[in-house]
């Protein structure tokens, strides 16, 4: 079963336009999304939503039982009794499975491939996205993923989508492992990154790809915080068409 901290009631759940504005930002693997939605709901006062953190946490349950491949006929099952959570916690989100909060134990490579593996399925993807609008009925976010933009909210608010180039992602995928203590080649992170995106862009639900109405960011060079500025900017410059409308 999958629920919020307090179901919201009704079809609410169900239903596909969210009550509170949205950002999405989507992008492949390590191309800044996190520090970017994460800059941009602080300043803007949103909470920060993490898609691929639910995605990770399902796949770490699922590893744990011994499910591995994205075809094991044990996972309609093992998603039915999967107790997952997504709390507000501040400006964040917390993901619960089974009443155990999720850290950094679905950072490691191992979870980033499981992860893009078990996201090709349909029935993973419904029970994420179902989690997605159930969260939005609560306030104000940024949620960063895949298919935010194209299919979690299509009538998002504003929709972003971040590039890079596969070598300045690498290093900083590899960074991030460093600092959780894992040593590897950045070789090896740049073959993870590429085969996770050929997985993430080519799989027949919710493809990661770019919204029609997207703004394209390459990350690649420019600092944090004149991107989170910009977006920032951007968002304001939204508000201020909107209340104009009005
Ligand atoms: O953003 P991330 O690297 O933590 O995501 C891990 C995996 O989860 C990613 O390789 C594919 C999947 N994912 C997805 O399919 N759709 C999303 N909206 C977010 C993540």
């Amino acid at each position: 079963m999958n629920e919020m901290n307090e179901p919201t009631g009704g079809n609410e759940m169900q239903d596909n336009a969210a009550t509170h504005p949205v950002i999405a930002i989507d992008g492949g693997s390590a191309t800044g999304k996190t520090s970017t939605a994460a800059g941009v709901a602080a300043q803007i006062g949103f909470a920060y939503v993490d898609s691929g953190s639910i995605y990770r946490a399902v796949a770490l349950a699922l590893s744990r039982k011994g499910i591995t491949e994205s075809d094991d006929p044990r996972i309609p099952d093992e998603l039915e009794s999967l107790r997952i959570r997504v709390v507000p916690e501040g400006t964040r989100f917390e993901v619960w499975v089974d009443d155990v909060l999720i850290g950094d134990e679905i950072r490691t490579p191992e979870v980033s491939q499981a992860s893009s593996r078990i996201a090709v399925r349909g029935d993973v993807r419904e029970v994420v996205r179902e989690l997605l609008r159930g969260a939005a009925h609560r306030g104000p976010m940024v949620v960063e993923g895949r298919d935010i933009g194209t299919v979690v909210f299509p009538d998002a608010d504003l929709k972003l989508f971040l590039t890079a180039d596969v070598r300045v992602r690498a290093h900083r995928r590899w960074l991030d492992l460093v600092r959780l203590g894992r040593e590897i080649p950045e070789s090896e992170v740049e073959r993870d990154l590429t085969e996770r995106d050929a997985r993430d862009s080519g799989r027949q639900h919710s493809p990661l790809r770019q919204a029609e109405d997207a703004v394209l960011f390459d990350t690649s060079a420019g600092s944090l915080e004149e991107q989170v500025a910009r977006i920032v900017r951007m968002w304001q410059e939204h508000e201020a068409a909107r209340d104009g409308e009005q």
